[in-house]
């Protein structure tokens, strides 16, 4: 079945090393068991030729400084694999959370282009605080002393060929659960300090092979402002996807027909299947879909009495139906 094919692959790719953007020129091994490079993209478009063969989108980087989005002709090998999307998801309300409402959609869509998905519920995992002990940089390389469940989700990562950041803005930043668990991915960095060409610094990894990553949040105030920190986050780690929502307490009715924004909540439910299957086919979403990710949901001063009226009634002890 050809559906079962992913159309974005993650080989480990050597590339000649250059200081500009990979080429049709560029030569390639395929370090990867499942795939095998047999030429460069050549322009036919993205899509299976045969049962075989298909374009792979592939983010290569090929030294500390320069990264490009490249497109190779790849045969599959006996035993290969679909792509892998995993979300951390790191509201402390779980199942029940705006940040899952966006969260679910999306990879829908993701699966039905053919990834395999996972989202992981950081609230019911057990992770403790980073100790700040480095042991993981020397006594024990790479291996971190707290034995939790991030042994597993470790594992879980560095399996996915992209992962999510999941987060309601909390404090203008991310939660505390998923700073919590990204602080715990000291154990993927080496100790020594090396210097960029910009001025900035950086460890070298221990692994040789990083998912790309996306940032998805939600914000309980309208406008665009609460996002600025986390934004400052996915540049850092180069996103590939930044999904913003604000007003994100409108969420709550994507379930509830009756709610006057459901049908503007079912077309923002249908941009994120959109975007998961793009992300999943092409290993990017196009401008137009991310445009309409960014759709208004209501006017601040309509979410503002929305929400003062749902805060009154719940003081006035009317409303126990909230998320939380
Ligand atoms: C401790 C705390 C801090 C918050 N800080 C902010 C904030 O700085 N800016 C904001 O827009 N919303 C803030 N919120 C509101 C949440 O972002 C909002 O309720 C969000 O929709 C919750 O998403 P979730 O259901 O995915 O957890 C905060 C909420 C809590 C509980």
């Amino acid at each position: 079945m050809i559906a079962a094919l992913p159309l974005w692959g993650h080989p480990e790719l050597d590339g000649r090393r250059s200081a500009g953007r990979l080429n049709d020129e560029t030569p390639f091994c395929c370090k990867d068991p499942h795939w095998e490079v047999i030429g460069p993209f050549v322009g036919e478009g993205i899509g299976l030729e045969t049962e075989e063969q298909c374009f792979i989108g592939c983010y290569v980087k090929w030294d500390k400084h320069a990264a490009g989005c490249a497109q190779f002709k790849l045969k599959r090998r006996a035993g290969g694999i679909p792509m892998k999307i995993t979300v951390f998801n790191g509201s402390p309300r779980g199942r029940r959370s705006n940040s899952h409402r966006i969260v679910e959609p999306f990879l829908e869509g993701c699966r039905q282009g053919g990834a395999e998905v996972e989202e992981v519920f950081l609230v019911e995992k057990n992770i403790e605080h980073c100790r700040g002990c480095f042991h993981c940089w020397t006594e024990t390389p790479g291996v971190c002393v707290l034995k939790d469940d991030m042994t597993e989700l470790m594992r879980v990562f560095l399996e996915s060929d992209v992962v999510g950041m999941a987060t309601p803005v909390y404090g203008m930043y991310m939660t505390a659960l998923l700073k919590n668990f990204t602080d715990r991915f000291l154990p993927l960095a080496t100790p020594h300090i090396r210097k960029n060409e910009d001025g900035t610094f950086y460890h070298d990894g221990r692994v040789s092979r990083m998912p790309q990553q996306f940032m998805i949040a939600n914000s309980g105030f309208p406008g665009e402002h609460n996002f600025d920190l986390l934004k400052a986050v996915a540049a850092m780690q180069g996103a590939v996807l930044e999904v913003y929502r604000n007003c994100g307490e409108a969420l709550q009715d994507m379930d509830d027909p009756q709610a006057p924004l459901y049908d503007r909540l079912v077309e923002y439910g249908q941009a994120l299947r959109d975007a998961g299957r793009e992300m999943a086919v092409e290993g990017q979403v196009s401008a137009s879909t991310q445009e309409r990710l960014n759709m208004e949901l209501m006017s601040d001063e309509e979410y503002m009495a929305g929400a003062n009226e749902h805060w009154d009634a719940r003081l006035e002890g009317q409303d126990t139906d909230s998320a939380d």
